[in-house]
């Protein structure tokens, strides 16, 4: 067994989480499949050569850059760059790895900034970070003091990236942060475990979503909370768009509610103490293009003469953080 796994296992074990833990030789068969993902070899082989880090590095997790510092002479740090840019696009960050600057597609501090002020403490609780991208949002987690942080995301390049980051973190989590190459539809039903559960950026990608609410809810445990971020449109409780072909070039977009009628699906899928914390326009410098995602980003799928609507017509992205409880 590769030693990644072995830690997983071994997180899965100390967790108690016995069902789902007879499932992952099957899970991570399917998740890093090299018949189904013809660049895994490269980005398995990227991470395995990335330069061996001394003892006394310095690990940030709670700041607005995951950073580990480490005293790397010039061609370890080349090295390091050179084996980080084979696994981009780059697009959830940023890091600061060993001296190398990762400035990703996204901002995804701001959003954790939109976040995390509004959170039950995360001190000592058991996390699952629901298409967490390559885990930047789980080592803020962790950086606020989980106990267990699992990031679950069928990508598997973000699986690379994450296994980069681990690589430079070593064990300054304290063995806290994972994650498992799957889906929402793989967490085993009525699990009733973690304290809290993210889906951030998720739902307007799934066909269904009340069927996603539903699964949030059964992975968390009675009194539980759920932390959802996802994309609104301005309007009353009626008010859902369904953008049809695509939304902001995105073929993948299915529903894209007001935050109210969000908070009526929230509540008729049995979720108590349903509140709206934060809702704002996404600025043109939260998703840009840049050195380590060269391709077309926000700027280039909106209106050239209305920045305030897609290219499509649709209005111009909106996001909303709402929080929830599972009843206890
Ligand atoms: C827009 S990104 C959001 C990433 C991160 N949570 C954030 O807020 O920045 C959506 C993520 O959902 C993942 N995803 C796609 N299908 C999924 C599924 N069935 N279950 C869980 N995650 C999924 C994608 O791989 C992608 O990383």
């Amino acid at each position: 067994m590769q030693p990644l796994h072995r830690d997983l296992y071994r997180a899965f074990v100390d967790q108690g989480l016995d069902t789902w833990l007879a499932r992952l030789p099957e899970q991570l068969a399917r998740g890093l499949d090299r018949k189904r993902y013809g660049d895994l070899p490269a980005w398995e082989k990227a991470v395995a050569k990335l330069p061996p880090l001394p003892e006394d590095r310095r690990v940030v997790l709670d700041a607005d850059t995951v950073t580990v510092e480490a005293d790397l002479d010039a061609s370890r740090r080349r090295q390091g760059e050179n084996l980080l840019r084979a696994l981009a696009p780059w697009r959830k960050g940023p890091y600061r790895l060993g001296g190398v600057h990762i400035d990703t597609e996204w901002r995804s501090d701001w959003k954790w900034q939109r976040v995390a002020p509004h959170l039950a403490p995360l001190s000592g609780r058991r996390v699952l970070d629901v298409g967490g991208g390559n885990g930047y949002h789980a080592w803020r987690m962790a950086g606020a003091g989980a106990s267990f942080v699992l990031v679950i995301d069928p990508s598997p390049r973000f699986y690379w990236q994450f296994q980069a980051v681990r690589h430079f973190v070593g064990d300054a989590d304290g063995g806290a942060v994972h994650f498992l190459p799957v889906g929402i539809e793989d967490v085993p039903e009525d699990l009733a475990f973690f304290d809290t559960v993210f889906s951030m950026g998720v739902l307007y990608h799934r066909p269904s979503p009340l069927e996603h609410l539903a699964q949030l809810r059964a992975a968390l445990r009675p009194g539980g909370e759920l932390v959802l971020e996802t994309l609104v449109v301005e309007g009353d409780a009626t008010t859902v768009l369904l953008p049809g072909d695509r939304y902001a070039a995105m073929p993948n977009v299915y529903f894209l509610p007001s935050s109210a009628a969000l908070c009526t699906w929230l509540e008729r899928g049995g979720f108590e103490n349903v509140r709206v914390v934060d809702e704002a326009d996404t600025p043109l410098d939260e998703q840009r293009a840049t050195d380590w995602m060269t391709f077309q980003s926000l700027a280039d799928f909106l209106d050239p003469d209305d920045p305030t609507k897609t290219r499509e017509g649709h209005p111009a992205p909106r996001r909303a953080v709402v929080i929830a409880n599972r009843p206890a």
